[in-house]
C-alpha cells in the first residue's frame, strides 16, 4: 500500500489510502449499497461478509434507502463502530442528476455521522464500480461534497478509501485542487 496521503483543512484531516475499507478502525465506514440495503457485490458484499449476519438482520429492519439518502447501522464484527449505508446513483450518461445524487450520498452520510458523534469516517468511491460513475469525476464530487460539510464538525478525520492506485490519484488531485483553492 502506498504511503498515506493527508491534507489538513483547519481542524480537519482529509486522507487518501488504498485499502480494503472493512479493515479500517474508524467511527464509521460508508457502504456503497443499493436501495434494498440487502447486500450485493463490490464493497457492499465485502462489508456484509466482514460484519457477519447481524448486519443483514439489522438492514432488513430498515426496509431500504432511496438513492442519495443514507441509513446507519452498527458495525457488528467490523472494527468500525458504525456502517453508514448510502446509495449512489447509477451512471446513465450524466444528465440524470447523477452529480447531485452522488453529492447527496456523501452529504447525507456526513449528516448521520454528525448525529452519531463520529470523529472519523471512511468513504469508498461511491458509484464507481457496478454503478459505472466515471472515477475521476466521482472523486471531484466526493472531495467537494465532503469539504462543504466540514464546518458542521469540530474536527473530523475523513478517509477516502480507494481500491486502486488510479482512484487514489484522482482523489489526491481533487484534494490538491481544493486546498489550492482555499
Ligand atoms: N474496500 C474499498 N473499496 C472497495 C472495496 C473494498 N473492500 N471493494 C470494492 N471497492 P461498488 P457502486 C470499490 O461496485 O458502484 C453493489 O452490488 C470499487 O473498486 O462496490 O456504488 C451494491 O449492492 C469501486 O471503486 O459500488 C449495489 O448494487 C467502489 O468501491 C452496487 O454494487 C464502489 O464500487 C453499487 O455500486
Amino acid at each position: 500500500m502506498q504511503a498515506r496521503y493527508e491534507r489538513r483543512l483547519g481542524a480537519h484531516a482529509l486522507e487518501v489510502v488504498v485499502a480494503d475499507i472493512t479493515t479500517l478502525a474508524v467511527d464509521a465506514i460508508v457502504n456503497a449499497a443499493n436501495e434494498t440495503l440487502l447486500g450485493g457485490g463490490g464493497v457492499d458484499g465485502a462489508i456484509h461478509r466482514a460484519a457477519g449476519p447481524g448486519l443483514l438482520a439489522e438492514c432488513r429492519k430498515i426496509g431500504g434507502c432511496p438513492t442519495g439518502e443514507a441509513r446507519l447501522t452498527a458495525g457488528h464484527r467490523l472494527p468500525a463502530r458504525h456502517v453508514i449505508h448510502t446509495v449512489g446513483p447509477i451512471w446513465r450518461g450524466g444528465d440524470r442528476d447523477e452529480e447531485a445524487l452522488l453529492a447527496a450520498a456523501y452529504r447525507n452520510s456526513l449528516v448521520l455521522a454528525r448525529a452519531h458523534d463520529c470523529a472519523s469516517i471512511a468513504f469508498p468511491s461511491i458509484s464507481t464500480g457496478v454503478y459505472g460513475y466515471p472515477g475521476r469525476a466521482a472523486a471531484e464530487v466526493a472531495v467537494t461534497a465532503v469539504a462543504a460539510e466540514l464546518s458542521q464538525f469540530r474536527a473530523l478525520r475523513v478517509v477516502f478509501c480507494c481500491f486502486s492506485e488510479p482512484a487514489a490519484d484522482w482523489h489526491r488531485e481533487a484534494l490538491e485542487a481544493l486546498v489550492e483553492g482555499t
